[in-house]
């Protein structure tokens, strides 16, 4: 990488923030398309964060990715967010458009193309079991609803929380305990853990997928490892699996053509991601 007198910076800020795969990806894409411009991971700490978004105007960097804890608290400190992340309440890609910044939520559409593109899932009319109530479910629930679905039924190990999301989508959706799921398996179309359950170090997720439909798909959004335990099961039962490179890639995609207004390389970026993730 050629770093010049003109070279601008884009980055990542997040806390912690040393496991991103993020700069691997997009400093592979712009190596590709030979854009003068370099990638950064920055761990903000919260009490940061304010002064953080202040230095995306001072040094004029063309935008930046946010991830864990900021995707909520940076909204305040924006100039405006797209329909998406309002409703969603969670950002995580900010263009700086002439020191106007504007933020986006790539997470939840690069999840649903993703989906569309591995495994032809459309969301309308479909009966959807999202695992978690956190801010990953909801960008997933969010989208799933957004797409139609018929049904999105929120399994959480602390049931108030899967209430509290469950009733923001206005009947559309309900809350289940995760323990209580099993009973639901058998009318659904997709099972998507958005939960760290199944991630290098964590536990498994423990859930009867013999009990799906055989058309169901069964997706995961944990990428360390690529095939979970989840992803293991589901595959030898014969479904339709969809793992987390989906939607790391293809929310990486989306927010290079925001920032650059060009058509991302997809495949170097996905080969950067597996590369990232010592997988050839
Ligand atoms: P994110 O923003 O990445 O979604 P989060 O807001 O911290 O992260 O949400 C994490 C989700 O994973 C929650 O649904 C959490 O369940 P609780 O609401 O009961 O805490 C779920 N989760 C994390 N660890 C879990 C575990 N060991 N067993 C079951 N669920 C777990």
């Amino acid at each position: 990488m050629k770093i010049t007198g003109n070279t601008r910076t884009l980055g990542i800020f997040g806390d912690p923030v040393e496991h991103t795969l993020s700069p691997a990806i997009h400093n592979a894409a712009f190596e590709a398309l030979g854009l003068d411009l370099v990638y950064l991971p920055f761990r903000v700490s919260p009490e940061a964060l304010k002064g953080a978004v202040e230095s995306v105007r001072a040094l004029e960097m063309p935008g930046v990715s946010v991830t864990i804890p900021h995707k909520e608290k940076v909204i305040e400190y924006l100039d405006e967010v797209d329909d998406l992340s309002k409703a969603i309440g969670a950002v995580n890609t900010i263009v700086n458009k002439g020191g106007r910044l504007k933020g986006y939520n790539t997470d939840a559409l690069g999840y649903l193309l993703s989906l569309k593109e591995e495994t032809g899932f459309v969301p309308k009319g479909k009966t959807i079991i999202v695992i978690g109530a956190g801010g990953a479910a909801r960008a997933i629930a969010y989208s799933f609803i957004k797409g139609e679905a018929k049904s999105v039924i929120i399994a959480n190990r602390t049931l108030p929380r899967a209430k509290i999301l469950a009733d923001e989508f206005n009947g559309c959706a309900s809350a289940v305990t995760l323990d209580g799921v099993g009973g639901f398996m058998k009318g659904a179309d997709i099972i998507i853990n958005t939960t760290s359950l199944g991630m290098m170090g964590e536990g498994e997720l423990n859930i009867p997928v013999e009990a799906l439909p055989a058309h169901a798909v069964v997706s995961d959004i944990v990428y360390r490892p690529l095939d979970t335990q989840l992803i293991k099961k589901a595959r030898l039962l014969g479904l339709k699996a969809h793992t987390g490179l989906g939607m790391l890639v293809q929310q990486g995609i989306i927010a290079f053509e925001l920032w650059t207004g060009l058509k991302a390389p997809a495949e170097v970026m996905q080969k950067a991601a597996l590369a990232a993730l010592g997988i050839k």
